[in-house]
């Protein structure tokens, strides 16, 4: 090696500079290089990061315009009902209860009791009212956007329609060829306090008045 190309290499690993040491700036230091002195920009205008386009955007908002729609963004089905039942008996019922006339347990320790959804004015609410209460909250009730996905509060929506009609629906309501039970169970004694499934007698047996051997 020349004395002259180890000259050169011996200067240049003077210049070496690692990742972890490269020029940078603090978060939110000054910086002198853009007119507005500020080293932290903002997105250029219209940039969306990935996931969050939200092109649907009814999906996301439950709004047409700035006025809440009144339909499901999808075909729902039986799966969806059941799954917007589970998250509903989780997430709402506490405070609406299961049946959804706003005394649930939490409203019965003090809590500020909602309205029954079996009211006139709820029942006739456009089902993307309901998602927005969800996504948005509503006075005293806080927003659940973190805690249930946005399909799951589409799926609550679904139930709580399937829930309003289940308090007012009226023997037309059935489609022809639909069996109903036409009256409630019948318990064992006493149905005890829920941490077991009560006895239910045999639709046989119901309402004849003895209790069964
Ligand atoms: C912590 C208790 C609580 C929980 C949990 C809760 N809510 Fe509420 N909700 C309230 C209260 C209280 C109000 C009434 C708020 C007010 O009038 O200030 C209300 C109001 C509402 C209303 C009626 C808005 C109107 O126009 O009167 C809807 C619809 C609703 N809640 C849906 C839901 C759904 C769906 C869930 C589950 C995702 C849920 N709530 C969970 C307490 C709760």
């Amino acid at each position: 090696m020349s004395p002259l190309v180890l000259l050169a290499v011996l200067a240049l690993a003077g210049c070496r500079q690692d990742m972890h040491d490269q020029p940078r700036f603090k978060p939110l230091a000054k910086s002198d290089f853009y007119g507005d002195l500020r080293s932290a920009r903002a997105p250029v205008e219209g940039a969306v990061a990935r996931g969050q386009l939200h092109e649907d955007s009814y999906f996301y908002s439950g709004k047409m315009g700035d006025a809440p729609g009144d339909y499901l963004p999808f075909a729902v089905n039986e799966e969806m009902l059941a799954r917007g039942r589970e998250r509903f008996n989780i997430y709402c019922a506490p405070c609406h209860s299961q049946l959804g006339d706003g005394n649930g347990v939490i409203v019965q320790r003090g809590f500020r009791r909602p309205p029954s959804y079996h009211t006139e004015r709820l029942r006739k609410a456009p089902l993307g009212y309901f998602f927005d209460v969800m996504t948005n909250g509503f006075g005293a009730m806080p927003d659940y956007a973190a805690q249930i996905s946005v399909r799951d509060r589409w799926n609550i929506v679904a139930y709580i329609r399937a829930l309003q009609l289940s308090q007012g629906a009226s023997a037309g309501d059935v489609p022809a060829g639909q069996k109903v039970p036409s009256s409630a169970p019948v318990f064992r004694g006493d149905p005890g306090s829920g941490a077991t499934l009560p006895e239910v007698r045999p639709p046989s047996d119901a309402g004849k008045g003895e209790e069964p051997k």
